[in-house]
């Protein structure tokens, strides 16, 4: 946050802003149009949610019972559930359902402020439904007032089809469908998950020549179970972002502080899979890298809606200030998305903006499971 204006002022045209500041220096040329008395309230950027799977098929509420009883995040995935029981139910959703299905979760992320949702793929792991769910996402963006960013994850499981062939499944499928997702116009950047339970740095780093290749930008699901390699890999690619990242080390955080990575804090994924590594914070903090924070809203490790509730959680569970959380789901979440355009209150920006029914913006990350949001603008339209 840049600093909170008292009695300020917004001039918006055509869909960005045009001046910012406190009313009382409103240049003259801007005194004689509209204006809109938002009698007191906050105004934000709109929030940016920069890490998302709400594309997917059925859900795992059996996998969370049996977590429940006892049962690890790791050990559901090697028992054939996690990931891969969520791709059997997107394999066989047309592409109507996954349209049908995200919608109120896409509503849902909306309806608190924000203008602008990533959408991986990576539930499909095969060419047509990888195409499927991208193709899907492009589509919500055509049925909202809000901006999607699309991710290529099909290196985010191994399926059953290629069990015990992780190469193959990355030279077969990965890279192809890669390619003729680009060549579709439906990729924005490339994602992986660097993991013992899905693939390590060599293979990730297959895909991310070619993601180079294309023109494309990297992001990594990195060190959310296991210290793999994979921020370091990442920030070799001068990857926009490391997600998860709780077993990253201080080292880690020098090198995305060179690279200029954003790491993405994910506090659902945390809470549900009960993690007790806490992402190295103080690190990220003395060495200068931008902290994001995104809901990670998926069927298995984060079946989290809100990403009012992912501030509150950042600050609760990583300490985080309320400050660094809002900064955290507005420029820098447009920065881990490598949006130039969003995130800020600015001349030259868009008018992407969140008004709000509060008197401090701590007071977003302060209360959960309330919605103090008043109205939205999205590209200078007064909207929800
Ligand atoms: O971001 N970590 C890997 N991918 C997802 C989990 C997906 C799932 O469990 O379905 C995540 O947490
Ligand atoms: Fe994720």
């Amino acid at each position: 946050m840049q600093g909170v204006i008292a009695q300020g002022a917004v001039a918006v045209q055509g869909g960005g802003v045009v001046w910012v500041g406190p009313q009382a220096d409103l240049p003259a040329a801007f005194t004689a149009w509209p204006q809109h008395d938002l009698q007191g309230r906050l105004l934000t950027p709109a929030l940016i949610d920069c890490h998302t799977h709400i594309i997917h098929g059925g859900h795992r509420a059996r996998e969370f019972e049996l977590r429940l009883q006892g049962a690890s995040y790791e050990e559901v995935a090697r028992a054939g559930g996690g990931i891969v029981s969520t791709v059997t139910a997107t394999r066989a959703a047309s592409l109507g359902d996954l349209i049908a299905q995200a919608l109120p979760r896409l509503d849902a992320l909306i309806g608190e402020g924000v203008s602008c949702v990533e959408i991986k793929s990576g539930y499909g792991l095969d060419m047509e439904t990888e195409l499927r769910m991208l193709r899907a996402a492009r589509a919500l963006g055509q049925l909202r007032p809000v901006r999607i960013c699309t991710t290529f994850l099909a290196a985010h499981a191994v399926p059953p089809e290629y069990k015990g062939r992780a190469d193959a499944y990355i030279d077969d499928v990965c890279i192809p469908a890669l390619r003729a997702a680009h060549a579709e116009g439906l990729v924005d950047a490339v994602d992986g998950f660097c993991e013992g339970i899905a693939f390590d740095t060599n293979q990730i780093g297959r895909v991310f020549d070619v993601a180079r290749e294309l023109g494309l930008p990297v992001k990594l699901h990195a060190e959310q179970l296991s210290h793999m390699g994979g921020t370091a890999l990442a920030a070799q690619y001068g990857a926009l972002s490391v997600d998860h990242v709780e077993y990253a080390t201080d080292a880690d955080a020098k090198l995305l502080a060179t690279s200029g990575t954003v790491a993405v804090l994910l506090p659902g994924a945390y809470y549900a899979i009960r993690e007790t590594q806490m992402p190295p914070v103080a690190a990220f903090r003395a060495h200068g890298v931008p902290m994001a924070l995104a809901t990670d809203c998926n069927p298995g490790s984060s079946p989290l809606n809100s990403l009012l509730l992912a501030m509150n959680m950042g600050c609760t569970l990583f300490r985080l200030t309320p400050e660094e959380a809002l900064n955290g789901v507005t420029r820098h979440a447009a920065r881990a998305l490598g949006l130039t355009d969003t995130g800020t209150i600015a001349a030259g920006m868009r008018a992407d903006l969140a008004i709000w029914n509060v008197e401090t913006s701590a007071e977003l990350a302060y209360r959960f499971g309330f919605n103090p949001l008043h109205r939205r603008i999205f590209g200078g339209m007064l909207c929800n």
